[in-house]
């Protein structure tokens, strides 16, 4: 069986996200569409512990996942019989999160017959810059090639398109993403949960160079961002913890202006190495303004469009899922039901 004939423009797709700590369902049409987001984020639970804790995260998932998928269907205002496939993450993530999303989809898809698309998460992200609201355009345009960073608590990817669907990954980090980089400083500083938006609030009005943070090479287009982590922990040992709140602003500002140069310098280098006709934005660092403005400063500098998800599209949604999902069911057909889940997952083509 394929669902290729009933993956065009008017198709409807559910799409599921879990394998973090957000609990996503999305209607969408087409392959860009968004018909309705529901979204239900578990930052409370794990603010206490600084940190996603798995087995919170979850149960959480298996508490409120039929509710959103019923929302999100109810807000589209359509039923299982108007829709064409259920699209769920697959991997990379946390395997309890991603297993409560997978048994859901299977579950659905065995009541209902609708095919299932297994959809790895990076490629998620790629997609998200070709969302749109219904009479919007979307971001990103189809030209090829085209270079994708995802920057994400998990990730640091650039991966080259050179059509839709086909991947390759030319740079990716050698320790920590740059997303945990910023969530290990907001956690040494003090700043809370999660780290990425609390590093950029505390260093608004700061001074991006009042602290002299390495810039990591890793060779070729790789990152690293432990060394910057470290540098960290020498300065609080030097310096003792910020003395005001002009001083917290200019650490803050200082670092997260390292990783946002990383990364753009790696983007750069790839770009120009690729000869790539557009860029593109995607994983929850991207929602990041210092990072947003580098990203358009590099693509307006280079000459080519520097696509960019809007904010609530950068961060874990299952709108980027169900897009993926058509992509993917479009190119090798639905899954079978027996497909299992992966903590570890490279993007493929
Ligand atoms: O893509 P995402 O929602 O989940 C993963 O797939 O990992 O990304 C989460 C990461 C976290 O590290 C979070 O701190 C970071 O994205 N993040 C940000 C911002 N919003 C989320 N980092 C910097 N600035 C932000 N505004
Ligand atoms: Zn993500």
């Amino acid at each position: 069986m394929t669902c290729a004939p009933r993956c065009n423009s008017t198709s409807l797709a559910l799409g599921l996200e879990t394998s973090c700590d957000e609990t996503s369902a999305a209607v969408l049409r087409g392959r860009g569409e968004i018909r309705s987001l529901v979204t239900a984020t578990q930052d409370h639970l794990h603010q206490v512990f600084g940190g996603v804790v798995p087995e919170v995260a979850s149960r959480r998932h298996l508490e409120v996942i039929t509710r959103v998928v019923q929302e999100a269907l109810d807000t589209a205002a359509v039923g299982f019989g108007d829709l064409s496939l259920i699209a769920v993450t697959q991997g990379p993530g946390l395997v309890g999160s991603l297993l409560v999303g997978v048994s859901a989809a299977k579950g659905y898809s065995l009541a209902t017959g609708l095919p299932l698309a297994a959809v790895n998460h990076l490629e998620g992200h790629l997609m998200s810059a070709f969302l749109h609201y219904p009479g919007e355009e979307p971001p990103a345009q189809d030209l090829y090639p085209t270079l994708g960073l995802i920057a994400s608590g998990g990730h640091s990817d650039l991966v080259l398109m050179q059509a839709p669907g086909e991947y390759r990954t030319v740079g990716q980090t050698r320790d920590d993403a740059a997303g945990e980089a910023l969530d290990k400083a907001a956690r040494l500083l003090g700043l809370g949960f999660p780290g990425g938006p609390a590093l950029e609030k505390a260093a608004q009005g700061g001074n991006p160079h009042a602290v002299d943070f390495p810039r990591p090479e890793a060779g070729n287009f790789d990152f690293s961002f432990s060394g910057l982590k470290t540098a960290l922990v020498r300065h609080l040992q030097e310096h003792g913890t910020p003395k005001s709140e002009q001083e917290g602003a200019d650490l803050a500002a200082s670092y997260q202006q390292a990783v946002v140069d990383c990364l753009i310098r790696g983007l750069r280098r790839a770009a120009r190495h690729y000869r790539v006709r557009q860029l593109l934005l995607g994983g929850g660092v991207s929602a990041n303004q210092v990072l947003r403005r580098a990203f358009a400063a590099l693509a307006a500098d280079l000459g080519v469009p520097g696509a960019c998800p809007p904010l609530h599209l950068c961060t874990d949604n299952a709108a980027m899922i169900a897009a993926a999902g058509f992509l993917q069911a479009s190119r090798r057909g639905p899954d079978a039901l027996d497909f299992d889940v992966f903590s570890v997952l490279a993007l493929t083509s």
